[in-house]
């Protein structure tokens, strides 16, 4: 597995694999890895893509200034291990420097898409995201890029991106991973005390209890919402970030469950803001 910690040297290491007549495709990362992100990896490779690699990058763009960047946790030797495991081909893992340098002042932002579920309560935080993975993809030009559902907007964010400024790279999709008990897996559920621990089940039982309301015939997203709040209250230290019914391709609320909806639920359970969703079919 190699590891490339400069800009020229993934260009030319990418430009070689290109010329060879081989595929790319990258899963980008912050590092920290878990099953989740081992998933995506997975899938590259099952996928048959020829060369699968990694970024590893905490990206300071995305961060809020009350955010987590100065304690976002980090393993790079656990991190190593697990991606060569898998038989990840190259590991891209920059530094600061090298991807934002001093007179740094190009961003990528999109419309309307941020002014939606995580985009209000994180102003900066979907330009941020834009604008790395746009760097990434000039920097690794991948013939395809992985990135998880659990981050349902960020993933509708790179999709209306991708086809905006006419990247050629298909955009996958991957199922969210989750804890035995149901708890979705995030790098940041390491914060989490053990009493909070439990009560970050509020998010997939929600979900869960999303799923029975409307298989039952409830099509109200008003009530199927106070349902789901008052579930969530009911948990120690959880405060409710948003909980959102909305169609799962504009993101704009919906009042009634007709056809496939996302329910977003974003909780802070103490210091620690989780998020989840599902998208439910009222059909099935
Ligand atoms: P990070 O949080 O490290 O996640 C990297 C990728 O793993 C994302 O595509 C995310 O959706 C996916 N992922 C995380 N948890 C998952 C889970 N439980 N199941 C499936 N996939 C999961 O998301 C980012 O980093 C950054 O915003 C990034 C895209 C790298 C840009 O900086």
């Amino acid at each position: 597995m190699k590891v490339i910690k400069t800009v020229a040297e993934m260009q030319s290491w990418s430009k070689k694999i290109k010329n060879q007549g081989k595929t790319i495709c990258l899963v980008p990362t912050m590092g920290y890895l878990h099953r989740g992100h081992l998933s995506l990896i997975e899938m590259g490779k099952k996928l048959l893509y020829d060369k699968v690699v990694v970024s590893i990058f905490v990206n300071p763009a995305q961060f809020g200034e009350n955010e987590d960047l100065d304690s976002y946790p980090s393993d790079l030797e656990k991190d190593f291990k697990l991606a060569e495991k898998l038989t990840t081909d190259a590991i891209f893992l920059p530094l600061k420097e090298e991807i934002y340098n001093k007179n740094f002042q190009t961003y990528v932002e999109l419309a309307s898409l941020p002014d939606h579920l995580c985009g209000l309560s994180r102003p900066v935080h979907f330009k941020g995201v834009a604008t790395i993975v746009t760097k990434l993809f000039n920097i690794v030009c991948p013939d395809a890029a992985i990135f998880g559902q659990k981050d349902y907007q960020q993933l509708q964010v790179i999709r209306q991106m991708t086809k905006d400024m006419n990247f050629n790279i298909k955009i996958l999709g991957a199922p969210i991973v989750r804890e035995e008990d149901g708890l979705a897996m995030s790098s940041r559920n390491t914060y989490l005390t053990p009493e909070q621990r439990e009560s970050a089940l509020c998010l997939s039982e929600s979900i869960e209890k999303a799923k029975t309301i409307i298989g039952q015939g409830e099509t109200d997203a008003g009530i199927i919402l106070k349902k789901i709040n008052a579930h969530i209250k009911s948990f120690a230290e959880a405060k409710i970030d948003y909980t959102a019914l909305c169609d799962p391709d504009t993101l704009d609320n919906v009042k009634e469950i007709k056809k496939k909806t996302l329910l977003a639920l974003a909780v802070q359970i103490g210091k620690t803001r989780l998020i989840d969703n599902a998208v439910i079919d009222p059909e099935q």
